[in-house]
């Protein structure tokens, strides 16, 4: 079994992995899981050990549905990374423990969830990716959202960036260590992106 399907598997039992975009892009880490299967226990380790900003990446379709459009018109980051306002799930209390990230976060994979169930802002940031994918765009968002397609899931992930205890961004001799270490599959953008192509390499 190549990486990316060892990935997927590992996604579809609820688990996180590190994927990796490009050293000469941001060169960063995050951690990335299925909506669907965000727990208590997978934001704390993103929070403990991730140490990142949790953003919950979604396909355009999801957008369109709970009516999240891009948090500013004229996007100056440099990435372009495309941060809708954020949300809480009703249900949630003030929204920020745990329990209450999983639970927006869960939401975003539910059928039954309407635009109006979530508040605005909240304490989860949506992001819109590409409807090309990574093929379109080499982002965390991008490549987060096919994992998502490719899982046959709904079309909703959850991420945070790897920070080292210092403070300091997590390069990718790091993350193979921090892979290592909490036995999560590790992929690359670029890995995603040959398999996209069907490109026998990577296997
Ligand atoms: C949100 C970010 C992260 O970089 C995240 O990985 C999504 O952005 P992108 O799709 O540009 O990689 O800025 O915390
Ligand atoms: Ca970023
Ligand atoms: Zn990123």
């Amino acid at each position: 079994m190549n990486k990316i399907d060892k990935a997927i598997k590992h996604l579809q039992q609820g688990g996180l992995i590190i994927v990796a975009d490009d050293e000469d892009r941001e060169s960063e880490g995050d951690l990335v899981g299925l909506a669907e299967y965000a727990t208590p226990e997978t934001i704390n380790f993103m929070t403990k050990f991730g140490r990142g900003l949790i953003c919950a990446p979604i396909s355009k379709s999801l957008a369109t549905r709970f009516h999240l459009t891009e948090m500013i018109e004229n996007n100056t980051d440099p990435y372009r990374t495309a941060f809708t306002i954020s949300i809480d799930h009703k249900n949630t209390s003030t929204g920020i423990s745990a329990g209450d990230r999983a639970e927006t976060i869960r939401q975003l994979a539910n059928f039954n969830t309407s635009c109006d169930d979530f508040l605005r802002p909240g304490h989860i940031f949506p992001l819109i990716a590409k409807e090309g994918g990574v093929l379109e765009r080499r982002g965390h968002t991008e490549a987060a959202v096919d994992l998502a397609k490719l899982s046959d899931g709904y079309e909703a992930a959850y991420i945070c960036e790897i920070l080292k205890e210092d403070g300091t961004m997590a390069r990718l001799d790091e993350l193979k260590k921090l892979a290592k270490k909490w036995e999560l599959p590790l992929i690359t953008v670029e890995d995603l992106t040959a398999y996209l192509l069907k490109d026998e390499a990577i296997k």
